[in-house]
């Protein structure tokens, strides 16, 4: 196994899905941190989105699930964090090539949207593929740090 330590979030619309997966994944090994939300209480999806960013950030976690009804809104959330790179999935395909291409380090899910033997499946898919280290994908992860960092324009323009 590649990374044992994940960390996984939600807000209510993904509280039951999120318990589901912490089982699901813990049962394959991997040590769970759980980012919240706590209970299935309505809640602020930008405020577990953050807890889990950081721990990315702080180089605890390499990778990390998040699931709200859509997904949308803690991608969203996700994104506008350094070095996050989070990608809205909810087929094999998109969710095999975020990872060859885009090196994504956050898979999110829509409770609403899939199954959860379809999230299991994307999980697993997304845990299992690393990405490709052709130059031209390097580079274009690397231009969107530079978005990220403000060197963009002196950069490519
Ligand atoms: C909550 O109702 C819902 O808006 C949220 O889970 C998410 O889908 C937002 O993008």
């Amino acid at each position: 196994m590649k990374n044992k330590k994940l960390v996984i979030g939600s807000d209510h619309a993904g509280f039951e899905y999120k318990a589901k997966l912490i089982d699901y994944l813990t049962a394959k090994g991997y040590e769970m941190i759980d980012a919240g939300t706590y209970s299935a209480d309505s809640c602020d999806y930008p405020v577990p989105v953050h807890a889990l960013c950081k721990i990315i950030q702080s180089g605890e976690c390499a990778e990390g699930i998040l699931i709200c009804g859509t997904g949308i809104g803690v991608s969203m959330a996700a994104n506008k964090h350094r070095g996050i790179r989070a990608a809205v999935c909810s087929d094999k395909y998109s969710t095999e090539m975020t990872r060859l291409h885009n090196d994504a380090n956050v898979l999110c899910m829509g409770a609403r949207v899939i199954d959860f033997d379809l999230v299991c499946e994307l999980t697993d898919i997304f845990l299992t593929t690393d990405a490709l280290t052709e130059e031209r994908h390097v580079r274009r992860q690397q231009m969107i740090s530079d978005l990220e960092d403000g060197t963009f324009e002196e950069k490519y323009e």
